[in-house]
């Protein structure tokens, strides 16, 4: 499976009749295994990319090749569960074939036991966030589109939460896109870095990671920030 990713151009128009130019050409290609990561200045069109990569924003130039049979989990910037479902509700409704025994498993690894019958509005933001990552799982997607899915989490669980979703990518050959300021998370998680331009994006620079993500020690990682470090001064 490949998501090809080719736009010309994003505009909105505002209330009062402006136009904003929010995505600049940009074209890039993920295969199934792949994990790519934007990274960019805030307000620079992210969000909106992932939009238009989704299916949920048509008026855009350009195309988005996405494999129609492909099963797509999401965490979008915000939570957005439904307000009047509990926790499990919420995930057993975007993914009905979930078993019980991979629900168990989501809610142990995201320490969602004790909120399985509590509603969104008794969620802190950091717990609406988890709940929203097991959604995503839950539906075993082929496409997993994932919005700064850690923000708000506190380190240890975010980086228990990061592992979580790098043996997810592991385990299954699944494309994922993630939004993160995170150069942390990025070198972690990544395979293919794009860095973007202050609205209207462009990929200002794609940096691949060449070592597999299985494979990045602590001290490797520590090899790849300075390389990435020495790639920006570079193209400054
Ligand atoms: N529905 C909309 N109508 C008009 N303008 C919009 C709309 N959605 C987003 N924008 C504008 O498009 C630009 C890009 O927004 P977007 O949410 O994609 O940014 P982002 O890169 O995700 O930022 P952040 O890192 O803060 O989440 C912003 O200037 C925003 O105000
Ligand atoms: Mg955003």
């Amino acid at each position: 499976m490949r998501l090809e990713v080719e736009i010309t151009g994003k505009t909105f128009r505002s209330a009062a009749g402006e136009t904003h130019e929010v995505l600049a050409p940009l074209k890039f290609v993920l295969s199934s295994g792949e994990v790519g990561v934007l990274i960019g200045p805030s307000g620079c069109g992210k969000s909106t990319m992932l939009r238009i990569i989704l299916g949920l924003d048509r008026d855009f130039g350009g195309r988005v090749a996405r494999p129609p049979e492909a099963r797509i989990g999401m965490v979008f910037q915000e939570p957005r569960l439904l307000p009047w479902r509990s926790v499990e509700q919420n995930v057993r409704l975007a993914a009905p074939n979930v078993s019980d025994a991979k629900l168990s498993e989501l809610f142990k690894i995201l320490e969602l036991d004790a909120h399985r019958r509590h509603f969104p509005g008794e969620l802190s933001l950091g717990l609406a966030r988890r709940v929203a990552l097991a959604r995503a799982f839950a539906v075993e997607p082929d496409l997993l589109v994932l919005d700064e899915p850690l923000a708000s989490l506190d380190d240890a669980l975010a980086g228990r939460l990061r592992d979580e979703i790098a043996t997810l990518v592991a385990s299954r050959p699944v494309m994922t896109l993630l939004v993160t300021h995170s150069i942390d998370d990025a070198i972690r998680l990544g395979d293919r870095l794009f860095f973007l331009s202050p609205r209207p994006a462009r990929i200002v620079q794609e940096v691949p990671i060449a070592v597999p993500r299985a494979e990045r020690s602590e001290a490797e990682l520590v090899r790849i920030k300075a390389e990435l470090a020495a790639v920006q001064l570079e193209s400054k």
